[in-house]
This record gives structure tokens, sequence and C-alpha cells, in this order.
């Protein structure tokens, strides 16, 4: 048994030698195929022995992602193929079934629809390989290995707290906005989120003026997964720019100018936040309004530069595809990967670590994402 492991992990560092020579410098940007590796003639080329899936290029939170595994794969030799979704879940499961076909050990996935994935990952279980959700729990199945995500629950407290530092008096207009149903996450921000802000809409510091599922559940501090979908259902921007837009649009025509003035909005991450900004900002009856967000997402970072967005949630990617990538290593060296919690996905307790996050505003962007080398200062505009 010893003997097959070290031949594996010989065979594994083998094959990522040739793989990383074969590596061209650049992969194009609409190319599915992103890994170094993948586009390479040489037969390593055809066998990844790590499939990742992404959920789509079209938000710059998940090209970060591919970025920060190519940054780290140029150095790890490990043939990896990254392949995008785009939005669909039968082009996620076609993904994870090619992958598997070129025999992957472990796949790293981040599901478009939590309980879609379940199928993919039972596949990937009878193809032997091991499964690690990627930021989105995959759920409903014990077909999954191990959960590399951060606190999310920590994002969405963080989201509620800076609108709370930010509220003086009462009767403050508060806007909820979440993310996609289909997304496990979308819960634990808005149950983060709530944690925090219900006591001060219980309070009176704040009037909810958008969602009249909100305001039903207003006086309870902990809501049941059906209540937050109750409320999600009603504030969800689908993680979409345009629906983002287009509800909060619909919301402002409805809302009078007594609900408009000094506005507090829930965004639950960047990309929607800057189309939130950008319909309330449009708006002549606001006057001003702070708007959360999540992902550092670069545009993000010029919009809290610029004063159009207040604050994100700098999620770490480094950390991230660090971590994914040492618990696929860990199981192709026949180990475990470090488990510093659970989550229960509704079939099992999945092993996880998760990660911490860090609030950035103007206030400490300079430290948060320049000094920590997260983006280079050259990438924006108006820093001091
Ligand atoms: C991720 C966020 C991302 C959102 C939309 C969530 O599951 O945790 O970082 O902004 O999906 O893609």
């Amino acid at each position: 048994m010893l003997r097959k492991i070290s031949l594996l992990v010989m065979l594994v560092m083998l094959v990522g030698i040739v793989a990383a020579c074969a590596a061209p410098a650049d992969t194009p940007a609409d190319s599915d195929t992103a890994a170094p590796a993948a586009e390479s003639e040489a037969a390593a080329s055809d066998a990844p022995v790590v499939g990742i899936v992404l959920p789509t290029k079209d938000e710059p939170r998940w090209i970060q992602d591919e970025t920060r595994f190519q940054e780290l794969l140029a150095t790890e030799n490990v043939p990896v193929e990254i392949l995008f979704s785009q939005g669909d879940s039968a082009k996620e499961k076609t993904n994870v079934e090619s992958l598997l076909t070129k025999g992957v050990q472990v796949v790293i996935l981040t599901p478009q629809d939590g309980a879609a994935a379940a199928a993919s990952a039972q596949a990937a279980r009878e193809a032997g390989a091991k499964v690690i959700a990627y930021d989105r729990l995959i759920l409903g199945t014990d077909a999954v290995d191990y959960y590399v995500t951060f606190d999310s629950v920590a994002v969405g407290e963080a989201q509620g707290q800076y609108l709370v530092d930010k509220a003086a008096g009462s009767d403050n207009p508060l806007y909820l906005y979440a993310g996609a149903s289909s997304d496990n996450n979308a819960f634990l921000f808005f149950e983060g989120a709530w944690n925090v802000l219900q006591p001060k809409i219980a309070d009176g510091t704040f009037v909810i003026k958008n969602s009249s599922e909100a305001v039903a559940l207003q006086d309870k501090a902990e809501l049941t997964r059906d209540e937050m979908a109750s409320i999600v259902g009603q504030v969800t921007t689908n993680w979409d720019f345009n629906i983002a837009k287009s509800l909060a649009e619909a919301n402002l025509t409805v809302a009078t100018a007594a609900d408009k003035g000094d506005v507090f909005i829930l965004a639950p991450n960047d990309g929607t936040s800057r189309s939130l900004a950008d319909a309330f900002a449009a708006d002549a009856d606001v006057t001003s309004y702070v708007i959360t967000g999540q992902d550092a997402e670069k545009a993000s970072i010029q919009y809290i530069i610029d004063g159009k967005q207040s604050m994100t949630v700098l999620k770490d990617v480094r950390t991230l595809s660090a971590d994914a990538i040492a618990a696929a290593m860990a199981y192709i060296n026949g180990g475990t990967p470090e488990e510093t919690a659970t989550y229960n996905n509704g079939a099992i307790d999945v092993p996880a670590k998760p990660s911490a996050v860090v609030t950035v505003d103007q206030d400490n962007v300079q430290a948060t994402i320049i000094d920590s080398g997260y983006w280079p200062a050259s990438d924006f505009t108006g820093l001091e």
C-alpha cells in the first residue's frame, strides 16, 4: 500500500514537472480550459490529477480564483484543469464528468446550485475521486469529502455591523438585498447580517423599506431557513448585476421621498453593490447612502476610493485556493486535510476549514488591499 502511494506521489511529481515545462505563459481569456497544464500537447496535459470547476467567468470574483489558482500552480507543479460552468448546472455536470473521464483524483467544485450539484458529487464518488466543495457548499449528499470556505456568517455580520456603525438616531431607511437562493452562502450571509441588524431594527434605528417579508419577521432574532427563504426570495439579486439594478429601481419607484434621504443598503456582494449603488445614486431623493459588498473586486476597490461604495469584505482568495490545493494534495498523498469546523449540508457534517474575513473601507484600503499585496496600487486612481 505504502509503495503504491509513493509510486503515485512520484508519478504526480513527474507529471507535474512535464506539465509545468510544457505550460504556455498565458491562456486565452475566453478559454474554458485555463490551467497551464491543460493546453499542452504533451501526454501529461491530457491527464489532470485535479479538476477545478468554477461557476462563471461573468463575475470578476471567479476570475480572481482562476488567477490565484494559476499563480499557485505555477510553483506547485500539479497538473490541474480548470473549467467554468457559465451559470449553468447542466454544463457544470458535464464539466465534472469530463474531468472524471480524464481520470482526476480530486474534483474541486463551486456549485452553481448547491442541491443540483449533489449528482456531480455522487458521480465523482462513484469514480473514486475525492470531492472538495470550494466556497459554496454542495447540499444533500454524503459524497462531499471536504469544504474550503470563508466564514460566510462572519461576512454577513461584517456587512451588518458596518451599517450599524454608520447609523445615528432612529428611523434610518434600510434596503435589504440578497444573493441567489440556489447558493447556500446567500443564506449564511443573510443570517450573519440579520444577527447584527435585527436588534437595530427592533430598537427603531432602522426601518426596512423594501421587504414586506422581512418586516413581518422583524421581531424574530433567529430565523428558520424557510423564513430566511421568504425574505431572500423577495430581495434576491440572483447574484446578477442586471437583476440587482432593476430590483433597486423597482423599489425606488414605489418608495416615497420620505423612505429615502440618507439610506442604508445591505448589498450581498461587490458586483451587485455597484449596480445597486448606481441605482440609488441616480435617485434625486436619495441624499446619501451607505452600502456594503464583499469580494474586494478591483472595480469595487475603485468605487470605495471614489466614495461610491462604502465597504467590501476582503475574502483573501490566495488563502482559499492554497487551502484547496493543499487539501487535494493531502488526499492524493493518502492523507486527510486539516479540519477546524464542520458544516451540515442536509445529509452529513462536512469537514471544513473556514478562513477569516476583513472589513475594508476608505480608511484601511491602503493597508488591507495595497500594502498586503492583494492588488497593486497601479490598478487604481485616486489613492493617496
Ligand atoms: C461567493 C461570493 C460571490 C457570490 C456570487 C458566493 O457564493 O461566496 O464571493 O460574490 O457567490 O458569485
